[in-house]
């Protein structure tokens, strides 16, 4: 157990990005009914999930974490949860095929409810309302009553999660996930009429399945392509909720966070003596950290002090969101404070974090080429500092929204108002998320060749 360390310890650090509940009564009623409620994951999943980023983070896999900016309670249905988690399917194919290691696939998913804000009001029409902190907290609707925040949602979202993960656990290991079916998804896509550049890719990876059905392994003899491991992350933000979830393993005798597989901390709220670090750093879990271009190579030294102290491999992700054309003024100072501590880390890139801006047309967007930039300058610093790129962190979606701007089928400035469904930041659509793991594969095959070259 972490020393000094309970799951009620980040109450004595500052608390920012949280609400305070108006009803403590009713906070308290619904903490004490979580608490008693099962946990939705368990501390054997999370291990091996820690085992698998520990891979990742030695080039022996590659993450790819995906999924909604902010779940919301109105956006709830079977087919949502199955059009992302097909997608990201699809897309872990296309990556297994660029970066030949398995793929670790784990969803913003099931729990992805609560939301840090920049400023704590917004104004419309002259008005002045709390801001939207996610469903689990307020609502969405800009009226004074929605945004008080309920304590009571806590406990719609915790079902909501658990019926989420209920699904994915079904697809996964159901049928819905056979590689036959999902590469059969992707042929549909790369036939079309501008997708030409991806067709090899597709046709190479026809060939490999092809070769092994001829071989005799099969979904029907082969438990590895009928089957998949799926994960859930979120974001640990609203820590009431996490501590009521919080369980003690009954194998190893150690504290697990209960609401998901992976939990990580945001760029806003990584404080090293803040609410949030406290109540991570004693939870076995893996624990992501988001590292934006504020974060100071002191405080990155200390919060893998505070948060691996064991070093092990698995445990901490970075994920680095710094923005297209900032990643060379930010990651390889990062690299060597890592470098400087021995650490082991897992860096993945977050393209979406820094690369948000207003179109023309007022929506918050995020153009598909900064999008790709900024993976390219993680990967080319990557290979030049002689460190790994582990893997890709996206906000994006299975439906067909409109919500970041080019891509294929370019969407512009004037088509965002078409579909621009998110409860928070703008989503890579079903097309744009795919056509973007084509666009890392290549990436990935790029540096496979300069490694094989190399030796
Ligand atoms: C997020 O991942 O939705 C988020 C808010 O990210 P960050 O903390 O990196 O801004
Ligand atoms: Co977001």
């Amino acid at each position: 157990m972490s020393e000094g360390w309970t799951k009620s310890t980040w109450r004595t650090r500052p608390r920012i990005q949280m609400p305070d509940y108006p009803d403590q009564d009713a906070l308290h009623a619904v903490e004490a009914r979580l608490a008693n409620y099962p946990p939705l994951v368990f501390a054997g999943e999370a291990r091996a999930l820690q085992r698998k980023l520990g891979a990742a983070a030695r080039g022996e896999a590659f993450l790819l974490q995906g999924g909604d900016c902010a779940e919301s309670f109105s956006e709830f249905t079977a087919d949502s949860i199955r059009d992302t988690f097909k997608v990201l399917l699809q897309m872990a194919i296309v990556l297994t095929y660029g970066a030949k290691v398995p793929v670790v696939k784990v969803g913003r998913m099931a729990g992805q409810f609560a939301k840090p804000r920049s400023a704590p009001t917004e104004v419309m029409g002259g008005q002045e309302l709390p801001s939207y902190r996610g469903d689990i907290i307020n609502g969405f609707d800009f009226t004074p009553e929605a945004r008080i925040p309920d304590p009571d949602r806590m406990l719609q979202a915790y079902t909501q999660a658990a019926a989420s993960l209920n699904l994915l656990r079904a697809f996964s290991k159901g049928g819905y996930a056979d590689m036959h079916r999902v590469h059969a998804w992707t042929l549909g896509f790369a036939e079309g009429e501008k997708a030409e550049r991806y067709r090899e890719m597709t046709a190479r990876i026809t060939d490999t399945l092809d070769f092994l059905t001829a071989a005799g392994i099969t979904s029907a003899t082969n438990d590895d392509l009928a089957t998949v491991d799926f994960y859930t992350s979120h974001e640990a933000l609203l820590l009431e909720y996490e501590e009521a979830l919080c369980r003690v393993d009954s194998t190893s005798g150690l504290p697990v966070a209960g609401s998901g597989h992976l939990i990580w901390i945001g760029d806003r709220t990584r404080q090293p003596d803040g609410a949030h670090v406290e109540f991570c750093r004693g939870v076995q879990n893996p624990i992501g950290l988001k590292c934006g271009p504020s974060i100071s190579p002191d405080d990155l030294k200390r919060l893998i002090a505070t948060l691996n102290p064991a070093n092990e491999p698995g445990r901490l992700t970075l994920i680095a969101r710094f923005g297209a054309g900032q990643v060379g003024d930010h990651l390889p100072r990062l690299i060597r404070a890592v470098r400087e501590e021995g650490a082991n880390v897992l860096w993945t890139c977050d393209p979406m974090h820094g690369n948000t801006i207003k179109s023309s047309s007022g929506y918050k967007t995020r153009p598909f080429e900064s999008v790709l930039r900024e993976v390219r300058e993680f990967f080319a610093i990557h290979n030049a500092e002689g460190t790994i790129p582990g893997g890709v962190h996206f906000e994006m979606t299975g439906k067909d929204v409109t919500e970041c701007t080019g891509g294929l089928r370019a969407i512009t400035d004037e088509d965002l108002s078409d579909r621009y469904h998110t409860a928070c930041d703008p989503r890579l659509n079903a097309s744009q998320s795919l056509e973007l793991a084509f666009l890392v594969a290549e990436e990935l095959v790029g540096r496979r060749e300069k490694l094989a070259a190399a030796i």
